[in-house]
């Protein structure tokens, strides 16, 4: 099925020039930006959104960095929208990625790990909806 999922470009990635070598990753797979937008997060705005990870011993060091410069968020839309931008960015620590992965390729450490995936079609869109009004997206 088409589906949506929530992409973003960390800190790390911005930092190092490679948003556009990543959104070609993602429009050779077929996947298609229907939103995006260049952002400075506030620390409330970071902690909202990983809100899941509050009781996780790296929550505070995971806030901190996302909040350490502009992230590139965008929504990606294609057939199995979620798996495939997972499969493009390759495991969490990029130590663990694949080859050819986003991560094994742009990433540092599993802190600044270059992007985001939103982990399934729920919470697609419930992150779609933290970030973006239906009125800024894009999609067929
Ligand atoms: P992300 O997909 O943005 O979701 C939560 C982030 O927490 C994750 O990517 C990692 O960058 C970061 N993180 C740091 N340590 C861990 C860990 N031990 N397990 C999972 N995520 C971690």
């Amino acid at each position: 099925a088409v589906e949506r999922t929530l992409s973003i470009v960390k800190p790390d990635a911005v930092a190092k020039n490679v948003i556009g070598q990543i959104y070609t990753r993602f429009e050779a797979a077929g996947l298609k930006i229907v939103a995006a937008k260049l952002k400075q997060l506030s620390r409330a705005e970071a902690e909202g959104f990983y809100a899941v990870h509050k009781e996780r011993p790296f929550f505070n060091a995971l806030v901190d960095f996302m909040v350490s410069g502009p992230v590139m968020i965008q929504v990606l839309e294609g057939e199995g929208a979620v798996a495939k931008n997972r499969e493009l960015m390759g495991a969490t620590d990029p130590k663990k990625a694949d080859k050819g992965t986003i991560r094994a390729d742009f990433a540092d450490s599993i802190d600044a790990n270059a992007v985001h995936g939103s982990d399934s079609a729920e919470n697609a869109a419930i992150e779609i909806a933290y970030f973006f009004a239906s009125s800024e997206v894009y999609g067929r």
